[in-house]
């Protein structure tokens, strides 16, 4: 379970997040939507612990990550995988040395354990064909793609999307939702995605958060968000899907 308790974080004195509280239970998928520039990212970033709160802490377990050591963050990040928003893939290695990475620095794994996991997550992501191209010669979606492959062959317990639709035609978008609800399953994770795409956050959320100026202002099911009276919660929901 993650537990995000009273977190606050601001730069240069403005206020970015303002005292949020989330649990995020064992096997579930937390969407959190919220407009550009809300703080999802740097809430996402902090859940890791690759930036720091002002105040609060993010309960991994019963472990509060904004406590740890640069060691046992270290090993606690192995327990997640995380798609960054734009996939940040490396340009200069292949498809496969990019997904591969991980299992070469952290494990002892050979050459050919190594690759068959890779295959089996290229595959899993409906890329097998690609392997030894490079991330320039992609689309977009592809690029997504490989990035969720690459968060996946640790196998963690915690899987962490940054905007995993945004930029993406809706074609491309429902084959990521598809992914996201099938890693689900396949591999019994505890999700949590950060987007403003409500289609998305419908489809693959079993719980969501919504973020207004820093604060969380409804969380619940997807059914109680559709039938929320929230005044900002109802014109959220209209304004993404253009309804009137
Ligand atoms: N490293 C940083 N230094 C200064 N300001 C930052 C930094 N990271 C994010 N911010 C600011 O925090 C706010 C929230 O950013 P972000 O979390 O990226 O929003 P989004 O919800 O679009 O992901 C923005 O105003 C952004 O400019
Ligand atoms: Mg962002």
């Amino acid at each position: 379970m993650i537990k995000i308790n009273n977190l606050s974080k601001s730069f240069n004195g403005k206020p970015v997040l303002q005292n949020i509280n989330l649990t995020i239970p064992d096997g579930k998928t937390m969407v959190i939507v919220g407009q550009s520039g809300c703080g999802k990212t740097v809430l996402l970033r902090s859940i890791i612990g690759l930036m720091h709160p002002d105040s609060g802490s993010i309960l991994i377990n019963n472990k509060d990550i904004t406590k740890m050591s640069q060691s046992e963050l270290f090993q606690v990040r192995l327990d997640f995988g995380m798609l960054f928003q734009g996939a940040a893939l490396f340009d200069s290695m292949t498809v496969r040395e990019n997904v591969g990475l991980a299992l070469n620095e952290h494990t002892t794994l050979s050459r050919e354990q190594i690759s068959e996991k890779v295959d089996e997550r290229l595959s899993m992501v409906g890329l097998d064909t690609i392997g030894d191209k490079y991330p320039s010669e992609l689309s977009g979606g592809m690029k997504k793609r490989v990035g969720l492959a690459r968060a996946l062959i640790m196998d963690p317990k915690y899987v962490l999307y940054d905007e995993p639709t945004t930029g993406l035609d809706p074609i491309m978008s429902e084959q990521i939702n598809k992914l996201i609800m099938d890693t689900h399953s396949q591999l019994d994770v505890t999700s949590i995605i950060v987007t403003h795409d409500m289609h998305s956050a419908f489809t693959v959320g079993d719980i969501i958060a919504m973020i207004v100026d820093g604060r969380v202002i409804f969380c619940g099911t997807v059914d109680e968000f559709q039938s929320s009276d929230h005044e900002y919660v109802k014109r959220f929901a209209v304004l993404q899907f253009g309804a009137s």
